[in-house]
């Protein structure tokens, strides 16, 4: 068999986007009340970009008397926001989500530079969607009692949500959107490490016209977030983030009447049968786990292959990790780009290590990686079990292991052997094997033929330790209202 020999043969030419277009600020306050106000804890923080150790810009670090002030505002806003007619609730989100649209290119530059993905994935992945959420529940505010029919939905009050790193705008869409729809107000923290465009979703809020208060964005590291979880004055703590974080929250808020919805970690299978189109399924195994640097809740991290198939599959895989571009993540050639930070590259090299130690077969692309910045080169594991901690824990990094399958229920048991329940991906020709499937298998996501696909009108959630509560769709409107 010929193989690819896209890294020798010939090399791509650079094809850096610019940065000229983009508009930052030295220094980022918070957003409060509608306005950008100093923080009372007078400290601010530096965003780095990963793939240079450069400092960006200065966030500023909201502590308690911040986080008091955010909330405060929400409940003020809360009385007129709440009894805005919902069709003029939807005019302000529809705006935002056109306003984001014209400014696509800088957000994707912005959310590259700040969290390392590939500019190629914020132009065409992370910055379109965060703007189709809007869209979509611009769509719902004014439908609300044909969404839960008999029914008098009601919004629950002020929100404090938490998003992680690894898909900032979009994280912060996800939350924002469906809870201003319902009639809620919220007061949003960003994750520390990529608070950048959150602040310039702020910007674009301003600039909307949203009456004041609506929408508070607080930033800082854990300490910020937990004084916004036990702030007494929230109704609903809606997270995405670590599981062990998502316990803390949990044992913070029991006995309180604050809802929640977390979703947490995962660990993914990926399931390919003997009778998948094998060169479309090592393309969705790419995908998988690769997309995002790995640094994705639902990456499909456990790759499963039928035994008949296993050798084809693990060649053309290995084959196609070698062609894979790891570097300058607004290269629009670049596949992989920086790993988030060092904390997480930390992790990431901690695990490796422990894949080795246990005994793991250890496959890593030749890559040449810059000093600078955080680079983890696609890697992959053979012979593992279901007991090794690779297989086991979530690594959230460009790291893969392998197990093959002879039966469907020996698969569905290995790949129902894990605390979380978050997403799964199924390969094969056959419509029975994919209702079988998905019907067994105890994931919140399915995916079928295809992997880490997203769409706003879809719901998205988890079972077992990867949390509970939907996002999307009609299903995300309902954690954010309550019934009479
Ligand atoms: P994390 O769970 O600490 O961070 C997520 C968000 O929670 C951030 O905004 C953070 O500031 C905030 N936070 C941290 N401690 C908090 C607290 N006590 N109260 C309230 N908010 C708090 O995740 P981290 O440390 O950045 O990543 C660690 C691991 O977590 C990763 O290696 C990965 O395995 C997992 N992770 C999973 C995510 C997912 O979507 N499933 C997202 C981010 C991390
Ligand atoms: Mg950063």
């Amino acid at each position: 068999m010929s193989k690819l020999q896209l890294n020798k043969s010939w090399k791509y030419a650079d094809a850096l986007e610019s940065t000229d277009h983009i508009r930052l600020k030295e220094k980022y306050d918070l957003f409060i009340n509608g306005a950008f106000v100093k923080p009372n804890s007078k400290k601010y923080f530096d965003t780095i970009n990963p793939a240079t150790d450069e400092v960006i810009a200065k966030i500023a670090e909201a502590n308690k008397k911040d986080i008091d002030l955010a909330v405060k505002s929400a409940r003020i806003a809360f009385k007129s926001w709440s009894k805005l007619p919902a069709k003029e609730r939807a005019k302000y989100i529809f705006r935002i989500a056109r306003m984001i649209q014209e400014r696509a290119k800088e957000f994707a530059v912005i959310e590259s530079m700040d969290g390392g993905k590939p500019i190629r994935e914020s132009i065409n992945v992370d910055i379109p969607l965060a703007a189709n959420h809007f869209f979509y529940y611009a769509g719902w505010a004014d439908k609300l009692e044909y969404a839960f029919p008999n029914k008098i939905p009601k919004p629950l009050g002020v929100a404090g949500q938490i998003i992680p790193w690894n898909f900032p705008l979009l994280m912060a869409a996800w939350k924002i959107a469906p809870a201003i729809a319902c009639g809620n107000t919220v007061v949003l923290k960003p994750a520390e490490t990529t608070s950048l465009t959150a602040l310039k979703l702020a910007e674009i809020i301003q600039e909307s016209g949203l009456p004041k208060g609506v929408v508070n964005i607080v930033t800082g590291a854990g300490n910020t977030g937990a004084e916004l979880v036990n702030h007494p004055d929230i109704d609903k703590i809606a997270f995405t983030g670590s599981t062990n974080v998502g316990k803390l929250i949990q044992k913070c808020i029991s006995g309180t009447k604050k809802k929640s919805t977390l979703e947490l970690g995962g660990k993914g299978a990926n399931i390919i049968f003997e009778d998948a189109a094998i060169d479309q399924a090592v393309e969705g195994i790419i995908n998988a786990i690769f997309f995002n640097q790995g640094h994705v809740c639902c990456a499909g991290s456990r790759l499963f292959v039928q035994e008949s198939v296993a050798k084809d599959v693990i060649e053309k895989l290995k084959d196609r990790m070698s062609s894979l571009i790891v570097g300058n993540p607004l290269d629009k050639n670049t596949d992989i780009g920086a790993i988030n930070s060092k904390e997480q590259l930390a992790t990431i090299n901690k695990y490796i290590k422990i894949g080795k130690k246990e005994g793991g077969e250890i496959y890593q692309s030749k890559c040449s990686i810059s000093k600078k910045g955080n680079w983890c080169p696609p890697t992959l594991f053979l012979n593992v079990s279901q007991s090794h901690a690779i297989v086991q824990e979530e690594i959230f990094g460009p790291v893969l292991a392998i197990q093959t399958f002879r039966t469907i229920d020996e698969v569905i048991e290995k790949a129902n052997n894990t605390p979380f329940g978050l997403s799964a991906g199924v390969w094969t020709e056959k419509g029975s094997k994919i209702f079988k499937l998905t019907q067994e298998l105890n994931a919140g996501v399915v995916w079928a033929n295809t992997y880490n696909k997203f769409d706003p009108a879809s719901p998205f959630g988890g079972f077992k330790e990867s949390g509970f509560g939907r996002e999307g769709g009609l299903h995300g409107l309902k954690a954010y209202l309550k019934f009479e």
